[in-house]
């Protein structure tokens, strides 16, 4: 039985050039679906898997994470004298009483694993989250995070969330081999960052959720620089299920990669669909734009 997680680190350095212009100021963590940015996703899943220590990994260019995770005295200030209780709450729930946010900056960008690798003086000896924001997925029961867990918790060592991926699409992924793989979950043998389709040992893709034991850190210490020249938290993984359990595990839910167009879009659609107040009026616009659009499905 491994301990319950109570870090969760979020690599939020990228560059986001896949959305320039508007990436231009804003990082792409702050893009909105709906009414919140994509990192608040991400926040509220780890707070609902136990975690109260949120650890952004950032860059020195990016103030808005941190000032958005920062009490805004003034505005607070304006909506407490205007009466703007709802509002109010709005602001200040961003992150609970309970939770702490601490900022880790990387200096270069030498990839994921090296991120990670960032958090390890905040994190110290014991198991924690990686959460990859751009990976943003619904569920109406419990969130991913959650669900993985307490896989960890009661089967102990480390979890990676996978979901099946066309063939043609394993170069974008980490990929498992799990042999063992049930349908839910399964022991990895082997782990291979972005692999061709051809060279791929099976379809089941890594989702940016990860729940980590800390001899991470010292196996990302020992890793060279592997696909696209950078530093990968797969190739430390990899390493790491040669010394105890790493499991891969097919969450409930849906995700969607908002490190992409489509992705934000579809996104966007589910969660207004989703919204308890926007919902019909989203269904509404959505018929009137295909009407008028005259888009048809292929
Ligand atoms: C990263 C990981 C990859 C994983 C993916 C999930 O890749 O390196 O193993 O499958 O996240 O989103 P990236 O998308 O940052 O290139």
């Amino acid at each position: 039985m491994t301990p319950r997680i109570r870090k969760a680190v979020f690599p939020v350095a990228g560059l986001g050039t896949r959305f320039l212009p508007a990436t231009k100021t804003v990082p792409k963590e702050m893009l909105p679906i709906v009414d919140r940015p994509l990192i608040q996703y991400a926040v509220d899943e780890a707070i609902e898997a136990g975690c109260d220590t949120l650890i952004f990994v950032t860059n020195r260019y990016k103030h808005a994470v941190a000032d958005y995770f920062d009490k805004a005295y003034e505005l607070e200030q304006k909506l407490e004298q205007a009466g703007k209780e709802a509002q109010l709450a709005l602001v200040r729930n961003v992150l609970p009483s309970h939770v702490r946010a601490v900022f880790v900056t990387q200096a270069e960008a030498l990839g994921l694993g090296h991120a990670v690798l960032c958090a390890k003086a905040v994190v110290g000896d014991e198991p924690f989250a990686v959460m990859l924001p751009d990976d943003l997925i619904w569920n109406r029961g419990d969130g991913a995070l959650k669900q993985m867990a307490d896989l960890a918790q009661h089967a102990g060592g480390s979890v990676v969330a996978v979901e099946d991926v066309p063939r043609a699409m394993t170069s974008s992924y980490g990929i498992v081999d799990a042999p063992d793989f049930d349908g839910r979950s399964g022991l990895v043998h082997s782990m291979v960052e972005k692999p061709a389709p051809s060279e791929a040992p099976s379809t089941l893709a890594v989702v940016g959720r990860y729940v980590l034991d800390s001899r991470i850190f010292g196996l990302l210490e020992e890793t060279k620089p592997g696909k696209g020249g950078e530093i990968q938290l797969t190739d430390a993984i990899a390493r790491l299920l040669q010394e105890q359990p790493v499991r891969a595990y097919r969450f409930q839910g849906t995700r969607f990669d908002c490190g992409n167009h489509l992705g934000l879009i579809e996104a966007t659609i589910r969660f207004a669909l989703d919204h308890e107040v926007l919902s019909s009026g989203a269904a509404q616009a959505m018929r009137t734009a295909l009407d008028e659009l005259g888009v048809v499905e292929h």
